[in-house]
């Protein structure tokens, strides 16, 4: 009897502050990806589960939450996001599907900290990094006032959107890459005027990690 193995997918993440142009950038490289062959599942955190929902009204201001109540659930949406039996990150892995996740644990030692000590936050999210660490993070460096105009240009604005904050995000951000620079496989990719030139240096850290 032939016994067929699939090849796991690979899990990569991308990171930043509000309005860096993650998503816009994930979905670049799901189209490159797709084309290159590779079978993508693009995803978010918040979900749109219904932790999801209940982060997104305490994001919006609709539902006002304790910062560290904020933490836990941001911690069970996540555990939800990995290991749900319909459309689970693990299950599509296992199924050999590519999945390019918008957000994930760092987001939560960069948000989430702070109110709530951060190595409480980093406890909470404990067995989300040994069940499933990402292969690759990309972390989208964008100058907090580029992120701020661009921001300013939304109408509403969400729980986390003053610059204050997102500067203390930033710094947090960068400090969590010198702490697990030998665990996390974790890529800077400075944020170029033109958005090609921005993808360009994801496709080249992307094309090591599938060896095109
Ligand atoms: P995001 O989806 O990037 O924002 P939008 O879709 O509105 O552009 O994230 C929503 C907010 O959730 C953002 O301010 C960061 C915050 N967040 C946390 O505080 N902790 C987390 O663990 C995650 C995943 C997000």
């Amino acid at each position: 009897m032939t016994q067929t193995t699939t090849k796991r997918g690979k899990f990569i993440v991308f990171e930043g502050t509000d309005g860096c142009g993650k998503s816009t950038q994930m979905s670049m490289l799901a189209k490159y990806l797709t084309g290159m062959g590779v079978e993508c599942y693009t995803t978010h955190e918040p979900t749109d589960s219904l932790f999801g929902a209940q982060l997104r009204a305490c994001m919006s201001g609709r539902l006002d939450a304790d910062e560290r109540a904020i933490a836990a659930l941001f911690a069970a949406d996540r555990l939800d996001h990995i290991t749900n039996s319909v459309n689970g990150i693990m299950g599509k892995l296992d199924a050999g599907v590519t999945v390019l996740c918008d957000r994930y644990y760092l987001s939560s030692f960069a948000y989430n900290s702070g109110a709530a000590p951060l190595e409480w936050v980093i406890g909470l999210n404990r067995l989300a990094m040994e069940m499933l660490p990402p292969d690759l993070t990309v972390y989208i460096d964008v100058p907090v006032e580029v992120s701020a105009r661009r921001l300013g240009r939304r109408n509403e604005r969400e729980r986390y959107e003053t610059q204050e904050k997102q500067l203390t995000v930033h710094k947090t951000y960068l400090q969590l890459f010198e702490r697990f620079r030998e665990t996390e496989h974790i890529e800077i990719v400075k944020s170029e005027a033109n958005k090609e030139d921005t993808q360009k240096h994801i496709r080249e850290i992307v094309n090591g990690l599938f060896g095109f």
